[in-house]
């Protein structure tokens, strides 16, 4: 079995139904159900003995301490996280709280954990946290990409405290002989992301008629990863990346954001065309965002050449399916926008854990 933090966000969620199509390993998935947290993604898995959710705090030691010994599982694949930077922005405490301190509370339920195994089973568990490239700072135009050795630079609460938790995941290798791995990913698409962010806010509200924030003059520029091309990612490092390491995951997808608005517009003039004109004419630049960073780009050949990973998806393949994922799944994402999806996780969370 394996310990999944954080399962009902975007990209966890991703991974346990990735997971479970690749495997018959179990997951353990344990989450807090913040607003980020939908279980209702994980639906299909309803039935499914693999697939066991328990709602829990990951900076409750006991509760992890329980887990652990109940469960004995091989591996932790760690994304839980506030994940948002404007909400950082807002409000960093559950910042701090959730990704450093929850992090050390995880990492020190794992070394107790680990500390009881025989020598086999030390040396074969893994701790693999899930990172970011938001970690390495902001690139000007004409700087080259971030590799494994760029030093770190956080602009944002976010990227300090994920900074922060990366630090001690590599303070654990180092220092109590824990077998971590780090992953540090560039932004994520694709079906389940909380709309809030980029692509399916634009998506969301194109589709309601509502105006198309682009922060500052659109010129930031972001390096897309398909959410399934990140998932496999994570399998090929849990299964042969070397403790101790990180690796950097990217889509070699550099877009700044207004081109990005502009080609969900285009796509969705031709899936769903309005009356009369396009979407682009909702397209609306509002006031930018602090700190924000101008450009993210990663390196991700490390991985490609250790480990043979490349993405399978380019820009152009993961957008048009995505668009067309959120035009499918309407019901998932007006549950939501309207809240629903809260009632959902507070009445049937229970049966499940
Ligand atoms: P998300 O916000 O969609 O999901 C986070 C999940 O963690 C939610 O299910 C939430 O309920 C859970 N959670 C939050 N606090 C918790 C706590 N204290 N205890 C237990 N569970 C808790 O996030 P995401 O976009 O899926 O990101 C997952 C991970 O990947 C994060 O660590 C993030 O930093 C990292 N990451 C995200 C991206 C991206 O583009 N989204 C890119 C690189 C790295
Ligand atoms: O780089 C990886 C990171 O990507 C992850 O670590 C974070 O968890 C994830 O949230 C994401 O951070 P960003 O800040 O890059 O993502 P977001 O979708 O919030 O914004 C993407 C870009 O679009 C950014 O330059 C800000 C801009 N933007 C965003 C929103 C929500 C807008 O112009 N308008 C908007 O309404």
């Amino acid at each position: 079995m394996i310990l999944v933090t954080g399962g009902a966000g975007f990209i966890g969620a991703n991974f346990v139904l990735d997971w479970l199509r690749h495997s018959d390993e179990a997951v353990l998935n344990v989450d807090k159900l913040t607003y980020a947290g939908n279980l209702h993604t994980l639906a299909s898995l309803d039935a499914d003995p693999r697939h066991v959710f328990v709602r829990a705090d990951i900076c409750d030691a006991q509760a992890l301490d329980a887990l652990f010994a109940a469960h004995r599982p091989r591996a932790v694949v760690h994304f839980a996280a506030e994940s948002h930077v404007d909400r950082s922005i807002h409000g960093p405490a559950d910042f701090v709280q959730t990704n450093v301190v929850g992090t050390f509370v995880l990492l020190e339920a794992a070394r107790r954990y680990w500390s009881t195994l025989d020598d086999a089973a030390r040396g074969a568990f893994r701790f693999l946290h899930v990172s970011t490239d938001e970690v390495f700072g902001s690139l000007a135009a004409t700087d080259p990409q971030f590799s494994e050795t760029t030093p770190y630079a956080p602009n944002s609460p976010y990227s300090a405290t994920k900074a922060g938790s990366d630090h001690l995941v590599r303070a654990y290798h180092h220092t109590y002989g824990l077998p971590t791995l780090t992953t540090n990913c560039s932004n994520n698409y694709g079906p389940y992301q909380f709309p809030e962010k980029l692509i399916p806010l634009m998506i969301a509200n194109a589709l309601a008629g509502k105006p198309l924030p682009v922060y500052g003059d659109g010129r930031n520029v972001r390096d897309w990863l398909y959410v399934g091309d990140h998932c496999s990612a994570i399998r090929e490092v849990l299964a042969r990346g070397e403790p101790g390491q990180t690796y950097n995951v990217g889509g070699w997808n550099e877009k700044a954001n207004i081109e990005v608005v502009e080609t969900i517009c285009d796509l969705l003039d031709d899936a769903r065309p309005k009356a009369t004109g396009s979407y682009r004419e909702q397209i609306a630049f509002v006031t930018d965002r602090p700190g924000h960073d101008r450009r993210y780009a990663i390196d991700a050949r490390k991985l490609e050449r250790e480990l043979g990973w490349r993405p399978a998806e380019t820009f152009e393949t993961g957008l048009a399916k995505t668009v067309r994922w959120y035009l499918d799944n309407q019901d998932w994402v007006d549950e939501v926008a309207s809240g629903e999806y809260r009632k959902w996780v507070e009445t049937n969370y229970a049966k499940r854990a």
